[in-house]
């Protein structure tokens, strides 16, 4: 997620999964993740008094790596392609005022799709039969013709798949049903407004609320059998219970995170058969809802 969300903002992939690891990468992503833990503790009341000074370094390095890759790519004027670091100076707005949209961007982007691919493939990795039938449909798009196993990189050649819908159709039943036993992050956050009673609860004005997506997602009352991973589960994100992109005012980057997240699984589904041998893996619920361990998946490589 991190690398190509480089190739949108600055035109140029950030090599987070470059052979020797990539040391600014994993220094990026440490700061976020500090980042939204300290955020965290901050909303639930139960900050500790280095939280401050903790996050103000870790911002800072965002920002100056960020600034300085904004600069990069607004000198790189040569491209055929236009980052979005491009576009938006030629709305007027100054490297600081960008380098500030991409350090949110940054943190609203990495953790929610990591995590919401990480329990897509521990959820496909446990149910052989979905992949299965994931698997065929990709199949279907992409010709023997056109597998060339020495090249593994163009092993997918051409991104027809992004189009088809029997393809993407299935794949917003996975991240459906994925949100709904592991949404990523808590869920929506509003403060109100006014003081209100709600389910009979008297909360005053100024108050932060939340809905809580993955409570809800595992109801009884919502879903018949709460727990088994089913695609084929007819539900309604609109009916309110669940909105995995919120509602009014919504994710600036959801069309990005589904291009994303339907490449990486293509990829991933098509080239491996991927399973899960080990016990169920719990969450711990923070800014984001990780694994409450890591989750380690075995992955065949798959026969054409
Ligand atoms: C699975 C992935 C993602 C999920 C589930 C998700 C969900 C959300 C939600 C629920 C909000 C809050 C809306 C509200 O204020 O109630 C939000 C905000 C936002 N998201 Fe995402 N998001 C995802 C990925 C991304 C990506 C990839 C980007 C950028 C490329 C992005 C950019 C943003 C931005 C900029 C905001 C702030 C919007 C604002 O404050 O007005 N998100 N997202």
């Amino acid at each position: 997620m991190y690398g190509s969300i480089g190739g949108w903002m600055f035109n140029m992939y950030l090599k987070s999964f470059s052979n020797h690891g990539n040391k600014e990468a994993s220094l990026m992503i440490r700061a976020l993740l500090k980042s939204s833990d300290i955020m965290y503790r901050s909303v639930y009341n139960v900050s500790r008094p280095e939280d401050f000074d903790e996050l103000r370094q870790n911002q800072n390095f965002l920002y100056s790596i960020t600034k300085r890759l904004v600069i990069e790519a607004l000198s790189d004027a040569n491209s055929s392609r236009k980052s979005l670091a491009s576009v938006l100076t030629s709305l007027d707005m100054s490297i600081e005022q960008i380098t500030t949209a991409f350090v949110g961007i940054f943190q609203e982007s990495v953790e929610p799709v990591s995590l919401t691919l990480t329990w897509a493939l521990y959820h496909l990795a446990r149910s052989p039969e979905v992949q299965e039938i994931f698997r065929k449909k990709i199949r279907k798009i992409i010709s023997l013709s056109n597998y060339q196993p020495n090249l593994k990189r163009q092993r997918i050649p051409n991104r027809q798949y992004l189009e088809d819908p029997e393809i993407i159709e299935y794949f917003n039943k996975i991240i459906a049903e994925t949100f709904r036993l592991n949404y990523p992050t808590i869920g929506l956050k509003r403060i109100l407004q006014t003081s209100r009673i709600i389910s009979g609860y008297s909360i005053p004005a100024n108050t932060l609320v939340s809905t809580q997506n993955q409570l809800v997602g595992r109801m009884a009352k919502y879903f018949e059998d709460p727990l088994i991973f089913n695609p084929e589960r007819r539900f309604e994100f609109k009916s309110m219970v669940l909105m995995p992109y919120g509602i009014g005012r919504v994710c600036g980057g959801a069309w990005f995170a589904k291009k994303i997240m339907l490449i990486a699984l293509v990829n991933m589904v098509s080239s491996f058969e991927i399973s899960y041998n080990y016990e169920d893996i719990g969450y711990i619920n923070k800014l984001y809802n990780q694994p409450s361990r890591r989750i380690i998946l075995t992955m065949k490589e798959t026969k054409i």
